[in-house]
């Protein structure tokens, strides 16, 4: 095991009534801004009871975050935190208007010239960011409790991460209520998500961490449990529990403590999104056979003791089959054809895009823009 530091400085409020509890978490003089999607939070309940939390509290309200949140929007709410001295960012939905709310919160106190160096330095010149408390209603990305966030830029066909310790929010509300009015392609996206964030931390080389390769195969296990138990019955909030908590756990970086981590597929993903517009979910469903099959020979090891303890296969061929065929029957689609995506010239473009950068990711630092071209070839 490599030697790591581990701090998760968020506080998880889990369960029905929850939400209740955030006004004694936000500091009294807090001037509150509020962040929201779409109008999700208007139809789960969500809105009501947050402003049945908030009382007579100073809020103002920012919604219209947009699915892979846009950086002009989130620059609208910058100007909006600044011009009225906003001191704490409050923010409900999935994981896009988290990750508004993180950049949002990093850059309204942020000195530089040009808020897009956050991203561009994937977060080292964040220096401090307004606390952050959230209200989560779509478990998918675990934004709920890391300091990573993902912010868009259509103007130049960019998605970039950014990650900060201070980013992490306060605290998080997780009631499994609230997701009941999720559509099925939500749900199928937050399965996928959360399945290929433990495979990233998992699926690499033996690395003498039995307890994180215990953990991870925890929540695969039960992702494959609950996950189509919940697309199947709406109803059934014992699974919707248990699925949002596995889809915080496989990213609240506990898994991946002292063991090698990949993260190829979900930066060929952004990409992907970037250039098609595919959903997050749908660009990893895609990508990750494309690199365990680039990679076989070496994942080859934890690929088959993912095989043997999570589907009782012995040969890693048959763990990747089993787990396409998985994704397949919660309805997610696995080849870039399914998506209209010409698989040729999306492995030009992604590549090229790999070498401007210099980007090379993998547990080896090996999927460089060459290994692009072969992994996205063989996803036609
Ligand atoms: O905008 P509203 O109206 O709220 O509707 C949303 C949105 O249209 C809707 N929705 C959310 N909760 C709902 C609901 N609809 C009905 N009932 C509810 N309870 O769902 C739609 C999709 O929401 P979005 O937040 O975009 O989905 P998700 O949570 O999958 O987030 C995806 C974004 O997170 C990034 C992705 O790249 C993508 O930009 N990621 C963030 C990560 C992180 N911060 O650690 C890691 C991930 O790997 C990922 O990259
Ligand atoms: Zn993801």
């Amino acid at each position: 095991m490599e030697p790591f530091v581990y701090h998760n400085p968020t506080e998880i409020l889990f369960g029905p009534g929850m939400i209740r509890e955030i006004a004694p978490r936000i500091p009294q003089e807090a001037k509150i801004l509020w962040v929201y999607g779409g109008g999700s939070i208007f139809r789960n309940g969500v809105a009501d009871q947050v402003r049945a939390a908030l009382e007579s509290r100073p809020y103002i309200e920012f919604g219209g975050i947009e699915p892979n949140p846009e950086f002009v929007t989130c620059m609208r709410a910058v100007e909006v935190a600044r011009r009225e001295s906003v001191n704490f960012v409050l923010a409900t939905g999935g994981g896009s208007v988290l990750d508004a709310a993180k950049f949002i919160a990093a850059a309204t106190v942020y000195r530089g010239e040009d808020p897009w160096e956050i991203l561009r330095t994937h977060g080292e010149v964040v220096a401090g960011a307004l606390p952050i408390g959230t209200v989560l209603t779509l478990p998918a990305t675990g934004s709920e409790a890391n300091g990573n966030s993902v912010i868009s830029r259509r103007e130049t066909r960019e998605k970039l991460h950014f990650t900060s310790v201070h980013v992490f929010p306060k605290f998080s509300v997780l009631d499994p209520e609230v997701t009941r009015t999720l559509p099925a392609r939500y749900v199928r996206n937050g399965i996928v998500d959360a399945f290929v964030h433990v495979t990233e931390q998992y699926i690499t080389r033996p690395a003498n961490a039995p307890l994180q390769d215990r953990l991870a195969e925890a929540v695969l296990a039960t992702l494959i449990d609950v996950g189509p138990r919940t697309l199947r019955d709406p109803s059934d909030l014992d699974a919707r529990a248990s699925f949002m908590w596995s889809a915080t756990l496989a990213l609240n970086t506990l898994l991946g403590c002292g063991v090698p981590q990949d993260w190829a597929t979900h930066m060929i993903g952004h990409e992907l999104t970037a250039l098609y517009g595919m959903d997050h979910a749908e660009t990893l469903a895609v990508v990750l056979f494309g690199v365990w099959t680039y990679k076989l020979s070496a994942k080859r090891a934890k690929l088959e003791q993912f095989g043997r303890r999570v589907w009782s296969v012995v040969s890693a061929e048959e763990a990747m089959r089993k787990t396409e065929a998985f994704f397949n029957s919660i309805g997610m689609p696995t080849r870039l054809r399914d998506y209209g995506v010409d698989a040729a010239e999306a492995a030009r473009e992604v590549s090229a895009r790999f070498r401007a950068h210099g980007w090379a990711f993998g547990e080896d630092g090996d999927i460089n823009a060459n290994a692009v071209q072969a992994i996205l070839e063989l996803r036609r």
